[in-house]
């Protein structure tokens, strides 16, 4: 059941650091992958993922998932070059690194609105439109599974005690908010979505997620990991088998939920 042979995969953000990885493991499960991304060549070198661009199972679309002329003309490319899609991961999303500049991660007062803005754009009003557009047609054919992604600082506060390293070095860092608010949005979108839809024979689920791995400085990786339970942050790899499950029949009773899988995070 844990399958998703011949199945036609949309991934938004398929470029990104957990993208990639996402769609090596799709292909490798027998679909093949559209990906949506500003971004025409991946962040992380990746041999395999290389080899299935040149044979065609994974196939990039160049396209800013916030423009919804974009999204409607992207949606009758892959139907032309795949069919309609039986699975959309809505994965794209802005965050603010860890060297945004300094008014970006300044104080919850002074947050810019220009930066809230442009986080909501992307995460909230890019994944409605793929769930507008992608959506409508698995509607219409009768079966689909969406995939949102979301975060453990959707479902519960940034911990500020975690850049403490940043402020006693001098710097005036606090996680910002917009992503948090996003993400949270998140959550709601695939409830909507998921009643919404229910007759329809499309599942909606959310995916949330903690941090990935990826040489984080030592100090946050100390603070970081005294709360974890697990005791360590995520290899990219342990999210392919909850992506799969949600993207197969072997999820078939499940649509509105949010998996979370987050080492434990958010259980105290
Ligand atoms: N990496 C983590 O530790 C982590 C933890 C929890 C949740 N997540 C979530 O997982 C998802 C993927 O994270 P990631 O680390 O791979 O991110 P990433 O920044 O590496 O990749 C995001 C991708 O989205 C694309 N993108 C941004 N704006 C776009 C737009 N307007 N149109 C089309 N594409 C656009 C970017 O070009 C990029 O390729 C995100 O939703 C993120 O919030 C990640």
């Amino acid at each position: 059941m844990i399958n998703v042979k011949d199945k036609i995969a949309v991934i938004t953000g398929g470029m990104g650091q957990l993208g990639v990885i996402y769609s090596v493991a799709l292909v490798e499960h027998g679909a093949r992958v559209a990906i949506l991304d500003l971004a025409s060549v991946p962040k992380i070198a990746d041999e395999r993922f290389a080899l299935y661009l040149e044979e065609g199972s994974i196939k990039p679309y160049v396209v800013d998932i916030t423009n919804r002329a974009e999204v409607d003309s992207v949606s009758q490319k892959i139907k032309n070059d795949f069919g309609v899609a039986d699975i959309l991961i809505n994965n794209a999303a802005l965050d603010s690194p860890p060297d945004s500049p300094a008014s970006e991660v300044g104080p919850f007062e002074t947050y810019p609105e220009l930066s809230y803005n442009k986080v909501m754009d992307v995460n909230v009003k890019g994944t409605l439109f793929c769930c507008q557009v992608f959506g409508k047609d698995m509607a219409d054919k009768g079966c689909g599974s969406i995939i949102n992604i979301s975060s453990i600082y959707g479902i519960l506060s940034p911990c500020q005690d975690l850049y403490d390293f940043r402020r006693s070095a001098g710097e005036e860092f606090f996680k910002p908010v917009a992503y948090s608010v996003s993400k949270s949005a998140i959550l709601n979108l695939t409830r909507y979505l998921a009643t919404y839809w229910a007759k329809s024979g499309v599942r909606v689920n959310t995916l949330t997620l903690a941090g990935v791995f990826n040489d984080q400085p030592k100090e946050f990786l100390d603070a970081y990991l005294s709360r974890m339970p697990i005791g360590r942050m995520a290899d990219a790899e342990e999210f392919i088998g909850p992506v799969i499950l949600l993207a197969s029949d072997a999820s078939s009773y499940m649509t509105g939920s949010n998996l979370v899988v987050d080492g434990g995070w958010s259980a105290w």
